[in-house]
């Protein structure tokens, strides 16, 4: 039986390492680095978690609605109350990505943590759900762990003191990143090393083949 990560813990963890996010948010706004918008943007994050890169994000660029998705109630509720300062339309969906059904399109859809807890075939269906909740100029940003040699001394550490939460975890390569991005028809802007254990990659629509 596949063992799944419990997000509640997750949450409780994040709750109290602010200092983690602003590393991730760093490699974010690397990424982010040179892109513009002309007119002010929508955004939609895909397993928020905290919510914390996309409140950013509105630091970066004019906004004009920004969707946050996650399946638990825990962290949605939390996200709510982190995006509570937010002047734009705000909507929060309690929904799994996998039933998630959207009309409207997006300038920029986003993930972090989230494609290495699925098996191959789901990964794929979540890189296409990036994709199609793209608009014609709208970008992806996708960060993953990578077997990096910090990666896995960092998670043998945490395994060996019985501390590591995320037994569905599996780090992704950046030849087997790329290959599934275009794949699922993504156009690679930009793929990035970031603070040594996640690799984060700068995509928008290209060729669709699946
Ligand atoms: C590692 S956390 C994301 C952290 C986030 N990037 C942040 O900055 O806090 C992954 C999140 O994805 C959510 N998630 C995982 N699978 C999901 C699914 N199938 N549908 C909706 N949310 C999902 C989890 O509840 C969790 O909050």
């Amino acid at each position: 039986m596949r063992l799944v990560t419990d997000w509640n813990r997750y949450h409780k963890r994040a709750r109290i390492s602010q200092r983690f996010l602003w590393v991730i948010w760093k490699a974010y706004w690397d990424l982010l680095r040179g892109i513009r918008f002309k007119e002010p943007i929508k955004i939609i994050e895909l397993g928020c978690g905290t919510a914390y890169n996309t409140l950013q994000m509105t630091k970066l660029f004019q906004v004009d609605k920004v969707t946050l998705v996650d399946f638990n109630p825990n962290v949605l509720d939390a996200a709510q109350k982190r995006l509570s300062c937010l002047n734009c339309e705000k909507e929060f969906l309690l929904r799994d990505l996998f039933n998630l059904d959207l009309g409207e399109k997006y300038d920029i859809v986003h993930s972090q943590g989230l494609l290495e807890h699925y098996p191959l075939e789901q990964k794929r269906k979540l890189i296409r759900l990036h994709r199609d909740l793209l608009t014609a100029d709208g970008i992806t940003i996708i960060l993953v762990p990578t077997p990096s040699l910090a990666y896995r001394l960092w998670r043998g550490t945490l395994e060996r003191l019985h501390l590591w939460i995320y037994p569905d975890e599996t780090a992704i390569s950046e030849e087997e990143f790329s290959a599934e991005l275009k794949y699922s028809g993504l156009q690679i802007l930009k793929m990035k090393k970031c603070h040594l254990i996640e690799l984060g990659a700068v995509c928008r629509r290209g060729v669709s083949t699946n």
